[in-house]
């Protein structure tokens, strides 16, 4: 071998030497992108999800779809007065319909609250003693959820008078204003939609 020969053999070798350093570096940042890409779309979603829940495990949502045949009423969530029950349509029994005492609006007089048919949320949707991640399961499972898909269910999540109701639950018969879940109503909304476009997730718990 020459000189040039030699010089020529160095070069190339550090020419490839370097090629392959870039390539190599190049992937493995292209990688390390990939994984926490997707690391934080799983954080959003989760994140999404907890701020969706605090709102479907507040008493305003579960004093209508309690466990069992009797609307739960207030704070504590207490068994309904007067001996209120749900009745064969979730509409009350005969002499107590609940449309004989709750409007389409809330009654800040009374403190009986309202909002368009008012009524109890039926049996295969109780949500009362639930966990979060039960909660979620019956409510996109068709056979529980009134035969809804996702869509359906994120409109009635976001949309239905009932639903809505939470952040406007009005005074209640005592004159105190009813609490409001933690979440304002445009963050709750923007965390369903967010959930549901990543494709509505149940995180393990
Ligand atoms: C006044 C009673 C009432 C209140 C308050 C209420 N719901 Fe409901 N909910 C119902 C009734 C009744 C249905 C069944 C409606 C139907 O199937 O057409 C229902 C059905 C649902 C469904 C669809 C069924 C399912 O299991 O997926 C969702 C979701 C839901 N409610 C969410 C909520 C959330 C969230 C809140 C609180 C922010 C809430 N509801 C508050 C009465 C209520
Ligand atoms: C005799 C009148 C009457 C009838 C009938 C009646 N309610 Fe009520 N309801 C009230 C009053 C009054 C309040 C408010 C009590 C309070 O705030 O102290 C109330 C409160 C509630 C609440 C509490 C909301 C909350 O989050 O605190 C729910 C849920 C409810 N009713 C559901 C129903 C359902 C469902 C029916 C029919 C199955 C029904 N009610 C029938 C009078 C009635």
């Amino acid at each position: 071998m020459n000189r040039t020969n030699l010089a020529y053999l160095i070069i190339m070798l550090l020419v490839v030497g370097i090629s392959v350093a870039f390539a190599y570096s190049g992937s493995v940042a292209s990688n390390t992108e990939k994984v926490s890409v997707t690391a934080v779309e799983l954080e959003a979603s989760d994140e999404a999800f907890d701020k969706m829940m605090q709102v479907l495990t507040h008493k305003r949502c579960v004093n209508c779809h309690p466990d069992g045949d009797r609307p739960r009423q207030g704070e504590d969530s207490h068994h309904h007065n007067f001996g209120v029950q749900r009745g064969s349509d979730n509409h009350g029994v005969a002499a107590l319909r609940c449309q004989s005492c709750h409007q389409a609006e809330n009654n800040n007089f009374s403190g009986v609250p309202g909002a368009p048919e008012w009524s109890l949320a039926p049996l295969s949707m109780r949500w009362e003693g639930l966990s979060r991640v039960e909660i979620a399961t019956s409510m996109l499972d068709p056979t529980r959820n009134g035969g809804r898909n996702l869509e359906e269910i994120v409109e009635h999540l976001t949309e239905h008078e009932l639903v809505l109701w939470a952040w406007e639950p009005g005074i209640d018969a005592s004159g105190n204003p009813r609490e409001i879940p933690p979440i304002s109503k445009e963050e709750y909304i923007q965390a369903v939609k967010a959930w549901a476009e990543a494709g509505a997730p149940i995180p393990e718990k």
